[in-house]
């Protein structure tokens, strides 16, 4: 039973890898929820959730916007590409039905805000998946940072090197995200927002008031998308986090953060999908004794944690605790896009950006609207609708 003791009736809208692979293992171990209906437009997808899922057929949707008129449900999950989530993040807060979201929340700062003004106006919570935040080695980093343990932090910096891989020559090379029109960028908008909330998390969750970055597309040659990005963000007080991502092959990374009186590092090792599946990590802390943090236990599934504390987040918004809204699934997307208009012009861009810019209405989109340099990587590389193959 969940704290209310009633059953939370969820639907599933988008039932591709983020579903199955790693918010279905999650929701087996949560209480107080059933899964009771889904939608995807993809027939073998509702097939699957009939046979696996034991959902009636008639609750198999293929129209997600039948699901949010059916009256089955509480509250959705989302889980589809990105360039579904405003109108579906709009509808479901129209019709009644709390949503959760995967990030990013959605592709430009427009659509953000009418999902957030959605949210206020019909009084619906919309809430968004942090799920990174609640792996056990970040979330204890950030449990030591909130006790105090390395004094102020004045420096965070997070890496992620070679997630994704996407073999371009397979089936991969078709996919949605390599596609700006459907993802709305490429590791930046995705992968980056993780990062990006993981950082501003160890500098204590400060306001970003400035973003530097550099973006390229070096080993994934298909799609019109970045494939790395290098980001400065910094907050009022002159602290600061540097976020390095790569896509393709390999796969390593690592957290820092620096303090007034110390120092925390968490390495993610063993296996191709570190960090994001940490199959093991190890945290320093200076300034004290050297001191093991977390150590995962391989015996047990990761996946059974992959969501968890980000779904229980939600379920208690829906309960009127705190939790992650749309306006702080906004601000994580702001500080993306910030880095693809610094890193299409070159030089910092400050927070927030102007409604009136092309960045702000159309997301990535939008940097083929501003005064580029002869030089800039957009045009060099041909990105977001420049016709990169
Ligand atoms: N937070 C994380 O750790 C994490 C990890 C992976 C993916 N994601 C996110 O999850 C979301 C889905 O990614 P994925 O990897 O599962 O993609 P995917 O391509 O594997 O699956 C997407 C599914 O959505 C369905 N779909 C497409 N349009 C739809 C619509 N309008 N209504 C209902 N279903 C629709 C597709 O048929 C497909 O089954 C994205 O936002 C992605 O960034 C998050």
């Amino acid at each position: 039973m969940s704290a209310n003791d009633y059953i939370r009736r969820i639907g599933l809208i988008g039932l591709g890898f983020a579903a199955w692979d790693l918010k279905l293992p999650s929701y087996a171990a949560i209480d107080g929820i059933e899964l009771v209906a889904v939608a995807d437009p993809s027939p073998a997808a509702r097939e699957r959730a009939q046979r696996e899922l034991g959902i009636p057929a008639e609750r198999c949707f293929a129209d997600p916007y039948e699901l949010l008129r059916s009256g089955l449900v509480d509250a959705v999950d989302v889980s589809t590409p990105h360039h579904t989530h405003a109108d579906l993040l709009v509808a479901a807060a129209e019709a009644g039905v709390a949503a959760a979201c995967d990030k990013p929340l959605a592709m430009s700062l427009e659509e953000a805000d009418r999902i957030v003004a959605a949210s206020e106006r019909s009084g619906t919570p919309i809430g968004v998946f942090r799920n990174f935040a609640h792996f056990p080695s970040h979330a204890k980093m950030r449990e030591l940072v909130e006790q105090g343990a390395i004094g102020r932090p004045s420096f965070a910096r997070v890496s992620a090197i070679g997630v994704f891989a996407p073999d371009t020559t397979g089936a991969n090379a078709k996919s949605w995200r390599l596609r700006s029109e459907v993802a709305g960028g490429g590791i930046t908008i995705d992968y980056g927002i993780h990062a990006i909330y993981l950082a501003r998390g160890l500098l204590g969750g400060a306001e970003i008031v400035r973003v530097s970055a550099t973006i390229d597309r070096v080993d994934v040659q298909a799609g019109d998308v970045e494939d790395r990005v290098s980001m400065r963000l910094e907050t009022a007080d002159g602290a600061y986090a540097t976020v390095d991502l790569t896509w393709g092959g390999g796969s390593t990374g690592d957290v820092t953060v620096f303090g007034s009186h110390g120092v925390l590092k968490i390495v993610h090792e063993g296996g191709i999908s570190a960090p994001h599946n940490v199959a093991r990590a190890v945290g320093h802390m200076t300034d004290r004794r050297d001191e093991t943090l977390h150590e995962l236990d391989w015996t047990r599934d990761p996946f059974d944690w992959y969501y968890r504390g980000a779904i229980e987040t939600f379920l208690g918004q829906l309960d009127g605790r705190p939790g992650v809204t749309a306006a702080d699934g906004r601000a994580d997307l702001e500080i993306a896009l910030a880095a693809y208009r610094s890193a299409a012009l070159g030089g910092p861009i400050a927070l927030p950006l102007d409604p009136a810019d092309p960045v702000y209405r159309r997301g990535a989109a939008g940097v083929r609207e501003l005064d580029l340099p002869a030089d800039s990587v957009i045009l060099r590389k041909r990105l977001f609708g420049g016709g990169a193959a």
